[in-house]
């Protein structure tokens, strides 16, 4: 959890963008500058890749350019979100140092030309890095203009996996803390299968391309070095800005779909606020839905503390199959979707629309049509109602509902051997993330192990890696009357990936009452009937209840006839098991009917709509504020009284939500 040593102190919900000046001419500044005072950016983060720019020769620094941008941006109450610019090397470096380009499985090396070409273990990458962030924190540490500080950039994006020899040196040092000895290690990662047992620390390399599958305790030990790692280059980058200046530091994360390589419950702790970067990806089947839960993910990780949204766009990305533009209103919506899910900044990636570049057909708050164009006007529509939500900056938002994530469960279920290849970890998170939040209802995503006391349900994904403390925090909540909903694959292995023996789900199985004892995938693209007329997919396991009520079984396929979804009293909670990934309908439905049975409610009572539905509630000392998010076309209503910010209309019983429209209303009345 952040330790917010240093809170990030700014009025009201932030507003702004990554700006990129060193792309454009000083007449062009002036134009964004005045620009950005009409659409209300009021935080921009600039340098994130300077480098060739403030340091064009080793050692020789020209801070002109920045100098003028950040007195510019100053002189007009701009706030300065400034990167450290050590994201992507330049040329010089790598000319001089062809060591520090990353090394691929395969070990053929990556080549500049990009960005973000360097290997997080390089000595000599990590020493011209802290040089340059001593440069920058000592110019600008005490400027008034200085709002935070943004380490690098979406640290691990391209690079998060390196393994050359100076990463395998690195790897070893990191495994001799963990294990202490060989033995520890041999006995970790099993390596008494195919004759892998090490007798000396040079003997072990981090998981490169083999003839075969490759040891996946090893691959588990080298994700967790890897994210390690990185922390380590974030760590070292804020250690140097900390004695220089006094504001808070952060870097952005990438919690969003297909981003699995970084560890963020281990990283946040080291942020004084937390940041995330989000696009919605269309390849999902609910990208909305999936908005929704990294925004949840993003405030579970600073422990339910406010968050910035540091990127996010106006319209399509350059970097999927099919980039789509946003329908119109959907900037709003999806910026305030964020807002009403704990952020106190709504950034987006980036100002002024590049004309060349690999990034040229990315969005931007001003695109290449200019200033006459619909997403200019939405922008600046958005810098508007964000300049009168001011009030709801600081708030904390309520749920009883929890989603356990885990990324050690994320890179053990995906290792390269598993019952099946149509198995993703994600997948699973999404399919019950998205059954809640069709459902209405406000869910705080937490660790494995994480205290539940605040929560009446919580639901427990494919949680395929589980410590035996891990499952007896859960088991004993549920005990205490807790209803849990778990999911198959969970249980499955320890945190050296080592099979939990006795029938699956190990350390949960007592307090499920079903006990597996085979798993049965299937085809992609197969149908299951469950006995209660529901179908899934995927997946079916042969397993009896042992003491668990079943309350739908397979009706044909490879499991017939046993358990699907069982329900288990322990102590006094209730243990939900659903061995299959049941379609999205029915999935909803039994979530539906749970959260009835345990008296979970949405933060308001909705009617109507169409189409998906933000219902959420942010509370502070004085007021609580409820935010209602309509996707759809059709109209809908909510219960509440108040004031109403976006219209600015008090409001009483009930509130219309046409289609496609934000509500926000303050109640004052306790809710
Ligand atoms: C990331 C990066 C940005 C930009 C965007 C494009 O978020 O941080 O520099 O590349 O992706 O979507």
């Amino acid at each position: 959890m952040p330790t917010a040593a240093r809170p990030f102190a700014h009025h009201g919900i932030a507003f702004g963008c990554d700006y990129n000046p060193e792309q454009w001419t000083a007449e062009v500044w002036d134009e964004d500058i005045r620009l950005m005072g009409e659409a209300g950016v009021d935080l921009v983060a600039i340098n994130i890749f300077g480098w060739s720019h403030i340091e064009p020769r080793a050692g020789e620094y020209d801070f002109r350019v920045l100098d003028d941008v950040i007195g510019r941006l100053h002189a007009a109450g701009i706030r300065v979100n400034l990167g450290t610019g050590t994201a992507s090397p330049p040329a010089w470096l790598a000319l001089s140092h062809p060591e520090i380009l990353p090394m691929a499985e395969d070990g053929t090396r990556r080549f500049p030309g990009g960005r973000q070409a360097w290997c997080p273990s390089s000595a000599v990458f990590r020493a011209a890095a802290l040089r340059l962030v001593e440069a920058v924190a000592g110019r600008y540490g005490e400027h008034p203009a200085v709002a935070l500080w943004h380490v690098s950039n979406e640290l691990g994006c391209h690079n998060a996996l390196c393994y050359c020899d100076e990463s395998a040196a690195a790897f070893r040092r990191w495994l001799e803390a963990k294990y202490d000895n060989l033995d520890a290690l041999n006995a970790a990662w099993g390596t008494a299968f195919w004759s892998q047992t090490y007798r000396q620390w040079d003997e072990i390399l981090p998981p490169r391309a083999t003839i075969s599958t490759r040891n996946p305790a090893q691959v588990l030990d080298f994700h967790r070095f890897s994210s390690d790692e990185l922390l380590s280059h974030y760590g070292a980058e804020a250690d140097v800005i900390r004695p220089l200046s006094a504001a808070p530091v952060t870097t952005n994360f990438m919690v969003t779909a297909h981003i699995e390589n970084l560890d963020y419950w281990s990283w946040a702790g080291e942020m004084d606020i937390v940041a995330n970067d989000h696009y919605l990806d269309h390849r999902l089947a609910d990208p909305t839905a999936e908005l929704a839960f990294a925004a949840d993910l993003s405030r579970g990780l600073g422990g339910g503390a406010p968050w910035i949204l540091m990127e996010h766009s106006t319209g399509a990305v350059n970097w999927q199959p099919l980039n789509k533009p946003k329908q119109p209103g959907e900037i709003l919506r999806n910026s305030l979707t964020h807002v009403a899910r704990g952020a106190d900044g709504v950034c987006f990636f980036q100002w002024r629309a590049s004309v060349q570049g690999s990034e040229k057909f990315h969005s931007a708050m001003l695109p290449h049509a200019g200033t006459d164009s619909a997403v200019w006007r939405e922008v600046v529509e958005l810098g508007a109602v964000v300049e009168r939500l001011a009030e709801v900056a600081g708030t904390r938002v309520e749920a009883r509902t929890a989603l356990v994530f885990s990324w050690e469960s994320w890179w053990a279920t995906q290792t390269e051997s598993r019952p099946s290849q149509a198995l993703g970890y994600l997948d699973q998170v999404h399919a019950a993330y998205g059954a809640l939040h069709a459902l209405g209802l406000t869910v705080d995503i937490v660790a494995p192990g994480a205290d539940l006391a605040d929560y009446a349900l919580v639901v427990v994904p494919g949680l395929h890696l589980i410590r035996a403390g891990e499952a007896a925090v859960l088991t004993d909540w549920i005990a205490a009357g807790g209803t849990a909903v778990v999911t198959f694959y969970s249980g499955i292995v320890d945190q050296d990936d080592r099979v939990w023996t006795g029938g699956y789900t190990g350390p949960l199985r007592e307090a499920l009452g079903v006990r597996i004892e085979e798993f049965a995938p299937i085809a992609p693209g197969a149908e299951l009937q469950l006995s209660d007329g529901s179908t899934s997919t995927l997946w079916s396991e042969r397993s009896h209840a042992t003491t668990a009520e079943v309350v739908a079984s397979f009706a044909d396929g490879p499991s017939a006839g046993s358990p699907a979804i069982t329900r288990n009293t322990w102590g006094d909670g209730t243990a939900w098991y659903v061995g299959t990934l049941l379609e999205p309908g029915a999935f909803r439905d039994l979530l539906g009917r749970i959260a009835d049975e345990t008296g979970v409610r949405p933060a308001a009572t909705v009617r109507g709509g169409d189409g998906a539905l933000e219902i959420v509630r942010r509370r502070g000392t004085d007021a609580s504020y409820l935010f209602v998010v309509n996707h759809g076309r059709a109209s809908a209503s909510a219960e509440a009284s108040g004031f109403e910010l976006i219209t600015g209309m008090p409001v009483t019983g009930d509130v219309d939500v046409p289609g496609g429209a934000v509500r926000i209303i303050r109640e004052e009345a306790a809710a």
